[in-house]
C-alpha cells in the first residue's frame, strides 16, 4: 500500500510511522510513505500557504493553490487513482470499520490541515472524505494522519507476526472490546493469573474470554453490545 501525505510537517507523520510494526511494514516493502509539503508549491519569497479567512474572524485557513498542487504532484507520482482523506474534527468519526476499507485501497492521500483549516473550496473539489479521530481539537491533522497510517499499516497481508492477531483485536470480529491478557509469573504480588487460563481447556478459556469481552464492553463500552448478537447463556452473563 502506498500512502502520501500532504502536510506542513510530512517528516512528522513519516517519523511517527518509523517503529514498531508499521516500521518493519515499510521494511518489508508492504507499506511506502511519501510525503509532500505544500510550501514547497507556494509562490514568492514568503512561500505563503495560508492567509486571512473572509468574513473575518481568528486564525488562518489554508491557501487552494500550494495543497492542491501538492495533490496533483501526489497523483501524478503514481498512476494508481488514490482516495484523498482530509483530517479533521469535523469529520466523520474513525472506527475499525473505516480503517478496514481504508487498508483494502491501494493507495490513499492523507491530506492534513493546519490553522482555522483548509479552503472549502479545495475540500469539495479534491477531498473523498473527511475523517475525525474523536471529539476533541489537535492543532493540525498530522498525529491524526499518523494514527490512520498505523491502523491500516497493521492490516495490511504480512505486516503482523501472528495472523490471528489481527482478528482478536477490540472492534475486530464480534465488535466487542478484548479480554484480559496474562503472562508470566502466575504468581506475582499484583496478584495470580485466572485458574482457567492455565488449564489447558480451550473451550473454557475461549468461553472466559468471551465472557471477560462481554463484561468488560458493558462496563465501558455498553454501545457496542447491540451489535455483539448475544447468546442466551451471554445474555445471562450480562443480567448477573
Ligand atoms: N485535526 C485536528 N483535530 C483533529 C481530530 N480530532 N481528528 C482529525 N483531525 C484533526
Amino acid at each position: 500500500m502506498r500512502v502520501d501525505i500532504i502536510s506542513l510537517f510530512p517528516e512528522f507523520v513519516a517519523q511517527c510511522a518509523a517503529f514498531g510494526v508499521v516500521g518493519r511494514a515499510q521494511e518489508r516493502g508492504l507499506l511506502s510513505i511519501h510525503g509532500w509539503n505544500p510550501r514547497d508549491f507556494a509562490e514568492g519569497n514568503y512561500r505563503r500557504v495560508d492567509d486571512r479567512p473572509f468574513g473575518g474572524g481568528p486564525g488562518m485557513v489554508m491557501l487552494i493553490d500550494p495543497l492542491r498542487a501538492a495533490i496533483d504532484a501526489a497523483r501524478t507520482a503514481d498512476p494508481a487513482p488514490a482516495r484523498v482523506v482530509y483530517l479533521s474534527p469535523q469529520g466523520r468519526a474513525l472506527n475499525q470499520a473505516r480503517v478496514r476499507a481504508l487498508a483494502g485501497q491501494s493507495r490513499i492521500i492523507l491530506l492534513c490541515g493546519r490553522y482555522e483549516g483548509v479552503d472549502e473550496r479545495l475540500l469539495a473539489a479534491e477531498v473523498d472524505e473527511e475523517l475525525s479521530i474523536g471529539d476533541y481539537v489537535l492543532s493540525g491533522g498530522e498525529l491524526a494522519a499518523a494514527v490512520v497510517v498505523d491502523a491500516v499499516a497493521r492490516l495490511q497481508d504480512g505486516v503482523l507476526n501472528d495472523a490471528d492477531s489481527a482478528v482478536q483485536d477490540s472492534f475486530e470480529g464480534d465488535g466487542l472490546l478484548d479480554c484480559p491478557h496474562y503472562t508470566r509469573p502466575v504468581e506475582h504480588s499484583l496478584g495470580t493469573v485466572p485458574e482457567v487460563l492455565l488449564s489447558g481447556n480451550h473451550a473454557e478459556i475461549a468461553r472466559w474470554r468471551r465472557r471477560q469481552a462481554l463484561l468488560r464492553t458493558r462496563e465501558r463500552r455498553p454501545d457496542l453490545l447491540a451489535a455483539a448478537g448475544l447468546s442466551a447463556e451471554e445474555a445471562r452473563w450480562l443480567e448477573a
